[in-house]
């Protein structure tokens, strides 16, 4: 069957992983969340106090930092595992997502992931998320969705999921984090999140996770020559 490459950007907390994730079940397809090789390489600066503002150092840290997905034979999640450790759960700390943006504007850190997006996606037949999927890692994907809502709604999920696992978070950091992270997202000098003209904007406000994935669902058969 034609396999093709589904490339889905867009903010932050607008749920872009979970229906990607679904959406790659349901097509037998590989599913990687980019944000989550953000994260991992984050957490790596965190622990070892690397100086994001040096270069060199910048440089020397990556080339410690191996990044693998692999799958959990139990919740069949592809998980990211950073030097032989899975830190899927780690790298969703709010300490992480509070210097990712800031990490993921570093030259070299683009670099380094987009070269490993690149390998992953060229056997086709996946689904990934993130911010410059479409518009930078593969212009060439068959289907591009933009996913949106409003940010007030973005706050109140992300506040449930990050409450769910430390209750002291309150609205008020949810609310700034998010709003920080769309700002270094969308203005920074690389590859800053732009809707590719040629994508598809979902935005989900009024939308239940069902009904956008099957909207999702529908576009990426259209695509695949299902239809
Ligand atoms: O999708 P996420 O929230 O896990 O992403 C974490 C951060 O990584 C986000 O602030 C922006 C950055 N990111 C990026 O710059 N490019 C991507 N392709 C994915 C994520």
């Amino acid at each position: 069957m034609n396999k093709i490459v589904i490339a889905i950007d867009g903010w932050s907390s607008c749920g872009k992983s979970t229906m990607a994730r679904q959406l790659a079940r349901l097509l037998n397809y590989i599913f990687i969340d980019s944000g989550a090789m953000y994260r991992a390489i984050t957490l790596f600066f965190i622990r070892n106090h690397i100086a994001i503002e040096k270069v060199d150092e910048v440089e020397k840290a990556l080339q410690d930092i191996h990044l693998e997905f692999k799958l959990n034979s139990t919740t069949l999640n592809n998980e990211i595992w950073m030097n032989g450790e899975n830190v899927d759960t780690l790298i969703r700390d709010i300490k992480v997502a509070e210097r990712v943006s800031e990490v993921a504007a570093l030259a070299q850190v683009r670099d380094f992931a987009v070269a490993q997006q690149r390998l992953i996606g060229a056997q086709k037949g996946i689904v990934m998320d993130g911010r410059d999927i479409g518009s930078v890692v593969f212009p060439e994907a068959e289907l591009k969705i933009f996913m949106t809502a409003d940010p007030e709604i973005r706050v109140t999920r992300r506040l449930k999921e990050l409450q769910a696992k430390d209750p002291s978070i309150t609205v008020e950091e949810v609310r700034k984090n998010l709003a920080t992270r769309d700002h270094i997202d969308s203005t920074r000098a690389i590859s800053p999140l732009r809707q590719p003209e040629d994508a598809i904007v979902l935005d989900n406000s009024n939308l239940t996770p069902d009904q956008q994935l099957d909207l999702a669902l529908t576009w990426a058969k259209e695509r695949i020559g299902l239809h």
